[in-house]
């Protein structure tokens, strides 16, 4: 379906609900759930706060590792971002990063309420295999799913546009299609409103589909 250029989505409201251990303590709700999901230190939470305009929702660090808990922020009242803790942080130590990893995985298979996946990437790397591996799970599992390409500040427009191409180029070598693609960054709000704009057409689909 075509996005309708000229709507845009307001943040009139974004509230921390709960920080869970794992998916039996996650809200109950019958709510759409988009989730953040990279590894540590790609930008989640700061994407969070950029998006809804929040600069303290989610816990920000420099140092990788911060978010550990599963969180959940509800929006408008209407819909819920989720902010999880990242993987492929080494110093984390191998029996904590096992145990964010079942969580993240057991949230990501089970839980009803997800309606669209959101794999964070630096967009100054090229492909590494934790996290094409990821997205080739998701892709086995019927998981949906975007991909969004974070810190853009931090590059030349010719050298971002240069990267996303050669990862497209990646996944094509996999995938017949590639997913939604998008790019952000936290210090200049880049992407934010294409973003909202996707999660808002999506939430418009579900309650087509009601
Ligand atoms: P974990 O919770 O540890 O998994 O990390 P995270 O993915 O939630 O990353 P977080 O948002 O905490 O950001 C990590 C670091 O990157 C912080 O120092 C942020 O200020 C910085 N950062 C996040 N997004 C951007 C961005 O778009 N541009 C730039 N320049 N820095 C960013
Ligand atoms: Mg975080």
């Amino acid at each position: 379906m075509p996005f309708n250029k000229n709507k845009k989505m307001i943040i009139r409201s974004a509230n921390f609900v709960k920080s869970s251990a794992e998916l039996q303590q996650c809200p109950e709700h019958n709510l759409p759930e988009y989730v953040f999901i990279g590894r540590s230190n790609v930008g989640k939470s700061s994407l969070i706060n950029m998006l809804t305009g929040i600069n303290a929702l989610a816990k920000v660090s420099g140092t990788p590792g911060k978010t550990q808990l599963i969180n959940h922020f509800e929006i408008n009242k209407s819909w819920y971002l989720v902010d999880l803790p990242g993987y492929g942080f080494t110093k984390t130590g191998k029996k904590q990063r096992a145990v964010f990893a079942d969580m993240n995985t057991k949230f990501i298979t089970n839980r009803e309420n997800i309606a669209c996946l959101f794999v964070l990437i630096d967009s100054r790397h090229e492909p590494q295999s934790i996290d094409t591996t990821f997205v080739d799970w998701l892709g086995a599992n019927g998981i949906p799913f975007a991909i969004i390409f974070t810190k853009t500040d931090k590059l030349k427009p010719a050298v971002l546009t240069a990267n996303i191409e050669a990862y497209k180029n990646h996944l094509l070598e996999t995938w017949e299609e590639l997913p939604p693609i998008f790019t952000s960054s936290s210090v200049n709000r880049n992407g934010k409103e294409e973003i909202l704009n996707y999660i808002d057409q999506i939430n418009t689909d579900l309650e087509l589909t009601k």
